[in-house]
């Protein structure tokens, strides 16, 4: 187990029994100020002590804990004396661990469901007595433990929420870390004022840690930062210059394969007036070159990531031989995931931030401890323009996996013409993802990327009575709240036919729009 960021921070501890949960409840503890790490579900109880945790929370998981082989705590963990909330499968785990009854009760309830709770309840005791939560369970607890009150239900759950007040253990059979329960953070708040934890998890916090934590890695050492345009690169890079200043050099590839007008603003934002000393490395040209006749999408991908790190060394070579460290734009579920061994690759990724290790330099990876919306909340914080915290994912190759067949200089002004239309109509139209400081996590309901497609066909139009054979269009916007998965937007016909009517208008050659009703899986967001 890794040290936190600062010891000096009250922590909660989340015992991880299934990735995707954990890391949500992690993200609903910070957004409450409180600093929040995520552990191996096997951690023995005295490690666990040993990091003095303000309180511990059991996610769920998706076995049953009475089957073979099923993930399941150190039991001594429950005699620490440190407040514990168990969720779903967690729990489940402390009913049976502490002498309650779990049994497959045949009513499963899968989403939306009435919950009842107790008024007198600690956790609970603030909320409707009856409120709709989210579920997602087989197996149900149905007889609390011996010292328990059965605190909730709901129809198929007859111990849906129980506590032991006294002992500062707590359980609730629902999910209020997802969005689909409305009161769920509710259930965080009063649990957190039970571990008695101080809220020192801030930006400002996150950033003074950060600051101190690089200089002394670093000393008086050169580092080197590549730049992409996204909002990973550019704290990091905000956070590196904060600590070191002048000592830190941005390389900046201009492949020409980003968005309309972004790579200028990379450039204004980080220009050698501004902030940080910039390299720019203009390699269009060569990008083109080598793109030339190449329609398999991942001969593209190969391609874009030899092509960009020869390019990144090229400027590094030139501008900063002397530098001994590479800032990393690694995030923490990066970190946790790299823990839990790889998923199939699907798409071969490059990433700006995923500079391959073996350049030769020491690495400095400033936002290890961060979700993507702390991220973004440190950029505000250290005065980056909103249009680069709040911007989209954005894939390493670029425009090139947007253009489906041969990337050509042409078709790349056509896609991006495009796509800043998409762009501009969505933000219009007050769809764009972000750009609000309290918007914490992005509801699930909120486009988190939407962008233009060209595809290598062409199709029979008629404009101004003459006949056109020109390039279709492809909108792609869906909703997610990670990537994982994904949806397709559900857009207003209004907004699709404003979109439609300008691209055709304003950009020659493009004589139809689609809309891509494909969700994740079985698509995936971008088209190759
Ligand atoms: P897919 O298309 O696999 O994409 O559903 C999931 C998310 O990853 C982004 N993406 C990439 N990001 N390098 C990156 O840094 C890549 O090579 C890459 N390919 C896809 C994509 O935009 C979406 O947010």
């Amino acid at each position: 187990m890794s040290a936190t960021p600062r010891q000096d921070l009250d922590t909660v501890l989340v015992l991880d029994f299934g990735a995707q949960y954990a890391q949500v409840i992690a993200r609903r503890v910070r957004e409450c100020h409180v600093y929040s790490e995520i552990v191996a579900c096997d951690t023995p109880a005295a490690e666990l002590a040993a990091r003095r945790p303000a309180g511990i929370v059991l996610s769920g998981g998706p076995k049953s804990v009475y089957s073979a082989g099923a993930p399941t705590v150190d039991p001594a963990l429950f005699d620490l004396g440190v407040p514990v909330l168990g969720i779903c499968y967690g729990q489940q785990l402390m009913a049976q661990a502490l002498g309650g009854e779990v049994a497959r009760t045949g009513r499963a309830e899968f989403g939306k469901t009435r919950f009842r709770g107790s008024a007198d309840s600690e956790l609970l005791g603030d909320q409707p007595p009856e409120q709709t939560v989210w579920m997602s369970h087989n197996d149900a607890v149905v007889a609390a433990p011996p010292g328990f009150r059965v605190t909730g239900s709901t129809d198929a759950a007859p111990v849906a929420a129980f506590e032991d007040a006294q002992r500062g253990l707590y359980g609730v059979q629902y999910h209020p870390e997802v969005t689909h329960t409305p009161n769920g953070m509710s259930v965080f708040r009063s649990f957190l004022a039970r571990t008695g934890a101080r809220p020192g998890w801030t930006a400002h916090s996150v950033i003074e840690a950060s600051v101190d934590a690089i200089r002394s890695r670093v000393g008086d050492a050169k580092v080197l930062c590549g730049l992409s345009g996204g909002v990973d690169s550019a704290v990091a890079a905000a956070l590196v210059h904060e600590a070191v200043g002048d000592q830190l050099t941005c390389v900046f590839v201009d492949h020409g394969l980003l968005r309309e007008g972004e790579a200028e603003q990379v450039v204004e934002t980080f220009g050698l007036h501004s902030r940080a000393k910039l390299v720019t490395a203009k390699v269009a040209d060569r990008f083109l070159e080598k793109l030339a006749g190449v329609t398999d999408p991942e001969a593209k991908r190969k391609i874009i990531g030899t092509e960009f790190i020869r390019a990144f060394e090229g400027a590094a070579a030139e501008h900063a031989a002397d530098a001994k460290f590479l800032v990393q734009g690694t995030l923490y579920p990066d970190v946790i995931e790299s823990g839990h061994g790889t998923a199939a690759t699907i798409k071969s990724h490059h990433n700006v931030g995923g500079l391959p290790e073996d350049l030769g330099f020491a690495l400095v990876e400033p936002l290890r401890w961060l979700f993507k919306d702390e991220v973004r909340r440190v950029g505000e914080e250290l005065g980056l323009p909103a249009d680069i915290v709040w911007r989209q994912p954005f894939p390493g190759p670029g425009l090139a996996v947007r253009i489906i067949g041969e990337v050509t200089g042409e078709r790349l002004e056509l896609l991006r013409a495009a796509d800043a239309i998409v762009l501009a109509e969505l933000r219009r139209a007050g769809l764009e993802r972000g750009s609000s400081s309290s918007e914490a996590v992005a509801p699930s309901d909120s486009i988190w990327q939407s962008f233009a497609v060209l595809p290598a066909i062409r199709s029979v139009g008629v404009q101004g009575d003459e006949r056109t054979y020109g390039h279709p269009i492809i909108i792609r916007a869906v909703t997610s709240e990670d990537a994982m998965t994904a949806d397709f937007a559900r857009l207003d016909w209004d907004v699709l036919e404003r979109i439609a009517g300008r691209v055709i208008n304003e950009v020659p050659g493009i004589n139809r729009v689609a809309y891509d009703v494909t969700s994740k899986p079985p698509g995936t967001i971008e088209w190759e």
